[in-house]
């Protein structure tokens, strides 16, 4: 069933799990999500970010849609890193149960201006936002932000971020960064806990591929309430893929097959490990 993201974070910050939103690109990643989290009983989210949504226009947004309602379990659809208004106004007309508003790129007085129209222009149709504050190293897509243009999240200025614009999640930096590459294991904890102890809303954690287990758990013992996953998935899509391309004449179900299963294994642990396997049985 398709849910809202602000029940999904509710029930999880609630019930001292956290709601896995996995990156995905086609039919096959939206299949491995929805197949992953009904295996595990668990809630979760298909999350598109905006070079997915340029390649796959409406008709994979709308595919993933009713992935998500087909599931036994509840699932949302982010829109994950609308960095302008004209996306975010597109990602609202298709019909995304969430939104991330991302103006980490802006001054901080830009930031929240963009983050607190685009709230209020969400809210207008019921759609939850996540803003964020910090600046995130690493690659996402076509959003590439080298180590020394990094900044960590400051506690105070969340709290007056997340009163000003109100939005309904905050994507924290505390030394995560996206994709696979360097050390994804460097989160300060400490932190964590201080901008846990500034701010109301629900905790989103990015780059979580590459983030060890014990790492994960303390993150959502201090707070950590969503977790985005993309490099992992992609890396095991891939992998499975040109695996598959030496079978001569390549059997192109198949091959789309077993990139869905490996997809969806890496899913299943994620979810376990993220401790949402098993609470589904409530929501529904
Ligand atoms: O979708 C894009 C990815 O997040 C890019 O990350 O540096 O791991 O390829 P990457
Ligand atoms: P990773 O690719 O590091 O898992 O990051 C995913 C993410 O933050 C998507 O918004
Ligand atoms: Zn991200």
């Amino acid at each position: 069933m398709l849910a809202a993201m602000t029940d999904l974070l509710a029930e999880a910050k609630a019930g001292g799990f956290a709601v896995g939103s996995f990156n995905v690109y086609n039919l096959e990643g939206a299949l491995a999500v929805v197949e992953a989290a009904e295996r595990t009983r668990s809630p979760a989210a298909i999350q598109l970010h905006s070079p997915a949504v340029k390649s796959g226009g409406p008709p994979l947004v709308a595919l993933c849609l009713a992935a998500a309602r087909g599931a036994n379990v509840p699932m949302a659809v982010h829109f994950d890193h609308g960095s302008s208004v004209g996306e975010i106004e597109e990602a609202l007309a298709i019909g995304f149960t969430s939104i991330m508003a991302d103006g980490s790129r802006l001054p901080y007085a830009e930031n929240v201006e963009f983050t607190k129209k685009m709230t209020t222009l969400a809210h207008s149709k019921k759609v939850a936002v996540e803003g964020e504050l910090g600046r995130l190293a690493g690659t996402e897509g076509d959003m590439v932000v080298p180590e020394s243009e990094g900044s960590m999240t400051d506690p105070d200025q969340a709290a007056s971020f997340v009163e000003q614009t109100g939005v309904d999640a905050l994507a924290v930096c505390i030394g995560n960064s996206h994709g696979r590459s360097g050390t994804k294991d460097r989160l300060d904890f400490g932190l964590l806990a201080r901008i846990r102890s500034a701010v109301v809303v629900p905790l989103v954690l990015h780059g979580a591929s590459g983030v060890s287990e014990p790492s994960i758990r303390r993150c959502i013992d201090l707070g950590v309430t969503k977790f985005n996953v993309n490099a992992e998935l992609r890396g095991a899509y891939v992998s499975a893929l040109s695996q598959g391309l030496h079978s001569q004449p390549p059997d192109l179900a198949e091959l789309m097959r077993s990139a869905t299963v490996a997809v969806r294994d890496v899913v299943s642990n994620k979810l376990r490990i993220f401790r949402s396997s098993g609470r589904a049985g409530g929501m529904v």
